[in-house]
């Protein structure tokens, strides 16, 4: 990890207190629309992680989480438009009100193939919670059923996100400078 990684950042997309009140927003909607159902977040590892972590503590009716783990960008900045599954869920979905939780909706192959997936295991119902989506990026049509900010075609870091495996850790989601990669 370079010394220097934030000089990386050629601008900030989302603050901190924008990614608060978002992830709030978002809290609080779900709370709402899922109040006596049977509520599972599903995380796609790794991205969704500092998301799913703030959301589920905005969320305040009963959840579980489990994870997924999925890979469509490897080392490239471009979707390959293949979706590895690498882990699968620790539990059954069967009957279950289930949100997948990502960080980023781009070309919408990752989530339209694990949604099919989840959809085969017959939970109650399949809904997409998504901080970022990329509308221009998109290359399957799939929109998500809860959005918390939406974001210009650029490569973007930060909350989660990586460029080879680096920037997960800023606190807010930045354009990554296009000498970098
Ligand atoms: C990223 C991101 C989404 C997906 C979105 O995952 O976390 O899962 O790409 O892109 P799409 O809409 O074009 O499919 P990645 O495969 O890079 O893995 P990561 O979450 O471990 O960073």
């Amino acid at each position: 990890m370079k010394a220097d990684y934030i000089n990386d950042v050629e601008k900030v997309l989302c603050s901190e207190e924008t990614i608060c009140a978002t992830v709030k927003g978002l809290g609080d909607t779900i709370s709402a629309d899922y109040k006596d159902k049977d509520l599972v977040l599903v995380g796609l590892l790794k991205g969704s992680v500092v998301f799913i972590s703030d959301l589920m503590r905005a969320i305040t009716i009963p959840c579980d989480i489990d994870f997924m783990d999925v890979s469509s960008y490897g080392a490239s900045t471009v979707s390959s438009g293949v979706v590895n599954i690498i882990k699968d869920l620790n539990d059954s979905i069967e009957g279950r009100d289930v949100l997948i939780v990502e960080d980023i909706l781009d070309s919408g192959r990752t989530l339209s193939k694990v949604v099919n997936i989840l959809k085969e295991r017959s939970p109650a119902s399949i809904k997409v919670c998504t901080f970022l989506d990329k509308p221009e990026g998109r290359q399957v049509e799939f929109e998500a059923d809860y959005v918390g900010c939406i974001i210009p075609d650029e490569f973007v870091i930060g909350y989660g996100l990586d460029y080879n495996e680096c920037y997960r850790n800023l606190p807010f989601v930045g354009v990554l400078k296009r000498s970098v990669y």
